[in-house]
């Protein structure tokens, strides 16, 4: 059965570029509540270990270099159906498929540089909320 949670972090380019009031004025007005926030920035190591099942993908490095040059902002958000909604939010992984309206159509730069992560299962987001946030942090 769907959770009502899921994981975001709204990348480097986007956070660069000065769209994270933009995105999260999005994400409000899309019904999703904050569970947990803050603005971080990944280790290599954190980067290598978060995007772990991708590994030996041919962009690994260039992913892991991107998503530690700069700070993220980083959230676990709930709503009912959570990761599929905010799937259906952020468009698809490479902007110019991505749906009109949606934030990685408004923001996105390129397949790598997409200004938003969403978690792909409900397993996935309990995993990465938890990776980034204590359960102090989470309300
Ligand atoms: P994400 O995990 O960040 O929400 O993105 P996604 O599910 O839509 O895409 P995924 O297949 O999980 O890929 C993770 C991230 O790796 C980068 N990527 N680059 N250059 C490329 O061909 C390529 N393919 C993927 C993107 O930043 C993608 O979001
Ligand atoms: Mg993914």
């Amino acid at each position: 059965m769907a959770t009502n949670r899921t994981f975001t972090m709204i990348k480097p380019d986007a956070v660069e570029n000065g769209h994270t009031g933009a995105i999260l004025a999005q994400i409000n007005a899309a019904g999703f509540r904050i569970v947990a926030l803050k603005k971080t920035q990944m280790t290599k190591n954190d980067a290598e270990t978060f995007y772990e099942v991708h590994k030996e993908r041919p962009f690994f490095g260039e992913l892991v270099e991107f998503m530690t040059r700069g700070p993220i902002v980083a959230a676990i958000l709930e709503k009912e159906n959570a990761v599929e909604n905010f799937r259906t939010l952020i468009g698809a992984t490479n902007p110019a498929n991505a749906a009109e309206g949606t934030i990685r159509k408004l923001y996105a730069i390129s397949m790598g540089e997409n200004a938003i992560h969403g978690s792909d299962s409900d397993e996935n987001a309990q995993i990465e909320g938890n990776f980034h946030f204590s359960g102090r942090e989470q309300f």
